[in-house]
């Protein structure tokens, strides 16, 4: 029996065996009742599972395209935004944003670490006293049009408390555009009670599907600044999706077998219930860091900051990560991701989200374990 590979990559992952069978269901029109219906239990479930009642916008790309959409629906070139940076990216977010001509100030945390509520409080605090200490008024207008930020950072491991973060941008009356492409599914993520204005996602990670979806929920309030905004905008213009959206439609052709199997990954999430689902995500990253640890493996995001859905790992001496990861593949059938920008070389990543079960991190300790005895 040929055993197929491991995929503990952070995106694309492992897809389970009942998204294979829906993604290779016969094609359906996209401008008839099926569709329709798709639509509206799509839509649905990602409402449930972000707990909100904005606006879902789905477009046929991946992750980095939702995030340009944020910039272009809701920017004028010139306004400010403050980007947090934990990694690559965060730096990502910020280089798309200047692409566009916005002014762009860094909340760089050093790698591993995440961005605290009291940090970005700080921040913005000693950003409005700068501002009042300029003018002659009082109360100073908020020095950004929006926050935006990482919510889970693949390149190093590390989540930010994105509750206590939005809290604080709340405070401030300042707009927060979140990229949670490596969360959502695997981390509570409540869009509604904690105010986010857009959400921002994709399907190939804790969604458990093949790449091809990306994903934005976005609030009223980011709607208001859409009617406002100038940069130019087409194909990923917020309102024309949403007005088609009234009759359960896209403008333009979905990436239709991706629908079909986001369809499937809501249900059985709906069926596991959040609790659970969120639950089954910390315990297997306790187990995978319990157990390299036991190994001499670090991870490199420590606690509090630790992902539930991937950690970066650091190898022991004098072990270098990538012939780590050659090996895993090469003998032990085990795809893992390489580091990005400093952590190149340095680390290799694990995901451990969606369909990842206790077997498969059991399956990567032994064969970490063997790599060392031999
Ligand atoms: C946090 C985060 N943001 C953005 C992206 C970019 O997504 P994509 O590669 O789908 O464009 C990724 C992909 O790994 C990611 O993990």
């Amino acid at each position: 029996v040929i055993q197929e590979d491991l995929l503990l990559t952070p995106g694309p992952v492992q897809v389970p065996d009942s998204v294979r069978k829906a993604i290779s269901r016969p094609m359906i029109n996209h401008r008839g009742p099926e569709f329709k219906e798709l639509f509206l239990e799509v839509t649905r479930g990602l409402k449930w599972l972000l707990n909100t009642e904005n606006e879902i916008v789905i477009f046929p790309s991946s992750g980095t395209g939702v995030m340009e959409s944020a910039i272009t629906n809701l920017f004028s070139p010139g306004d400010a935004v403050l980007v947090g940076v934990m990694g690559e990216f965060g730096r990502r977010f910020a280089d798309i944003a200047s692409a566009f001509g916005l002014r762009v100030d860094l909340l760089e945390v050093p790698i591993g670490y995440a961005i605290t509520p009291v940090i970005l409080n700080d921040y913005l605090e000693q950003a409005i006293s700068q501002l009042r200490n300029k003018s002659t008024l009082t109360s100073a207008p908020p020095p950004y049009k929006a926050i935006l930020l990482t919510h889970n950072e693949t390149s190093t491991g590390a989540i930010l408390d994105l509750k206590g973060v939005a809290a604080v941008a709340r405070e401030y009356q300042i707009p927060i555009i979140v990229d949670a492409i490596s969360s959502c599914g695997g981390v509570e993520i409540d869009v509604g009670s904690w105010n986010i204005d857009v959400l921002l996602t994709a399907s190939q990670k804790a969604l458990m599907n093949p790449p091809g979806l990306g994903i934005a929920a976005v609030s009223e309030r980011a709607l208001s600044m859409c009617r406002e905004a100038t940069l130019p905008r087409y194909y990923w213009d917020y309102r024309r999706f949403i007005e088609k959206s009234r009759s359960q439609e896209t403008p333009y052709t979905p990436c239709i077998p991706i629908w079909f199997g986001l369809k499937e990954v809501l249900a059985e999430m709906q069926k596991e219930g959040k609790a659970c689902l969120f639950a089954r995500h910390r315990e297997l990253a306790l187990t995978l860091r319990q157990g390299l640890s036991e190994i001499g493996f670090e991870p490199f995001a420590k606690e509090p900051f630790a992902s539930p859905t991937v950690t970066a790992v650091v190898p022991p001496n004098p072990y270098r990560a990538d012939d780590i990861r050659k090996t895993l593949r090469v003998s032990y059938g085990i795809v893992t991701a390489g580091g990005q920008g400093p952590l190149k070389g340095k680390v290799f990543r694990v995901a451990h989200m969606g369909a990842i079960r206790p077997s498969h991190i059991e399956r990567l300790l032994g064969a970490l374990k063997g790599l060392l005895s031999t």
